[in-house]
């Protein structure tokens, strides 16, 4: 008997974005999931039934009264492991916030008893009304997901915020969620703020040469993926990355230390949490050449003069926007004579004054631009927890946890 994977409803509203939502179809269903899509009447104006039953194998309909035999209104809802309502109009929004149920979709949404995900569209004035805010709110204080949209180009010349996620990143959103399905602490960084910061800075020497390090920044994007999946609100303060914006999350992009520390310090005021997974260059030259310097006819080389940049893990940790935030730092350590991995370690911790560090062993070049990573995460109460071998997000899940726990206790 072949396994059948997890049932996930895809609900389509009508929005433009409807047509990305076909791209968010087929990563489900290529990756063995069930999946059932619900459209609105609207969303059939922008892309046909035809579409959406050719993707997902199975009938399609936006009304109740199709197969009533099958009572589709209770039981597509009643079945379901994940609702993913992508796109997300005001009026679909204002309709699950209201119990409105007029059309499958929203029969669907009254029934489901499993998480449920919006991932809204639409121009920015309507996502900033007070009605689509407070319909939000309600949706929100009620346990359901509902994702920040994007920032950039809407439909036609608008840009702003309203933009639809890349359906790549509501995919791997979802993932984390139905990984999460039944832990009964689905959203437990609901109303927190948190911030990462991810990828390597550059230090420039002139206008084309810069010191920089190999960080990819995929573990900082995988923290804040996660995040996002577990209900907060999140800041990622990214250092010359190339990956996609993770969906739901605020991104603030930064080159150098010292534009990373501004951000990492603005955003940190107010913060539940910092996760510094960021690799900021330890030095910077001391002048950067305005023109691009030029090679010496006779040979010589030229000597760089370097300074330190600030660290901002100790000046955030030190110096604290709310006492009791939790600060997280890494550390990428190789063991030497002096000490062993952890023994750097723990000495790293109490320098830099922060609440965990998550330590990797990076002997051999390990971790870098890797899928994987293993850990321990040492407390500043003494505790050390060891991660075997995990994902980067299972490692970003673990890292939550252990902040969730001090930002319960505290
Ligand atoms: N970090 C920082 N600011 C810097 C350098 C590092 O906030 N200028 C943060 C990193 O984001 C990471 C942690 O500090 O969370 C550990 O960085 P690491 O470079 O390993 O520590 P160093 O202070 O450089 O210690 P050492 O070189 O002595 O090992």
């Amino acid at each position: 008997m072949t396994r059948v994977g997890p049932r996930v409803v895809l609900g389509v509203s009508g929005g433009i974005a409807a047509y990305k939502a076909c791209e968010l179809l087929r990563r489900f269903s290529e990756s063995g999931h069930d999946v059932t899509v619900v459209p609105t009447r609207a969303a059939l104006e922008f892309v046909g039934t035809a579409t959406w039953a050719a993707l997902s194998g199975k009938p399609v309909s936006a009304e109740v009264w199709d197969s009533v035999h099958e009572v589709p209104h209770v039981r597509i809802g009643q079945s379901a492991d994940l609702v993913v309502v992508a796109p997300a109009t005001a009026d679909v929004l204002a309709k699950a916030a209201h119990g409105i149920a007029d059309d499958l979709l929203t029969n669907t949404l009254l029934t489901a008893r499993c998480p449920v995900v919006f991932a809204p569209a639409m121009h920015t004035e309507m996502w900033e009304h007070t009605a689509t805010q407070e319909n939000v709110a309600t949706l929100r204080r009620r346990g359901v997901l509902v994702i920040e949209p994007a920032e950039g180009r809407l439909t036609g010349a608008d840009t702003g915020k309203g933009r639809f996620p890349e359906p790549d990143e509501i995919f791997e959103l979802c993932l984390d969620v139905l990984a999460r399905q039944g832990s009964g602490t689905m959203l437990d960084l609901a109303g927190r703020h948190v911030v990462v910061s991810a990828g390597g800075t550059r230090e420039y020497l002139d206008p084309v040469r810069f010191l920089g390090n190999r960080s990819s920044g995929l573990q900082g994007y995988a923290l804040a993926r996660v995040a996002a999946a577990r209900g907060a609100e999140v800041t990622l303060v990214a250092a010359n990355t190339t990956l996609p914006d993770p969906a739901g999350v605020k991104v603030v992009p930064v080159v150098t230390t010292g534009e990373l520390r501004d951000a990492v310090v603005s955003a940190a005021a107010g913060a539940d949490a910092v996760v510094m997974a960021a690799a900021p260059a330890d030095y910077r030259p001391a002048t950067r050449a305005a023109t691009k310097m030029k090679k010496a006819d006779d040979g010589s080389a030229p000597v760089v003069h370097l300074e330190q940049t600030t660290d901002v893990l100790a000046e955030i940790s030190h110096d604290r926007g709310r006492p009791d935030a939790v600060i997280v730092g890494f550390a990428a350590e190789t063991g030497d004579d002096t000490g062993s991995v952890l023994d750097h370690a723990r000495a790293k911790l109490a320098r830099k004054g922060c609440d965990l560090l998550v330590v990797n062993d990076v002997s051999g070049g390990k971790v870098f631009g890797e899928a994987h990573n293993e850990a321990v995460i040492l407390d500043s109460d003494g505790g050390a927890h060891e991660v075997p071998r995990a994902t980067k997000s299972a490692l970003a899940h673990v890292i939550w946890d252990h902040v969730v726990t001090r930002l319960e206790t505290s």
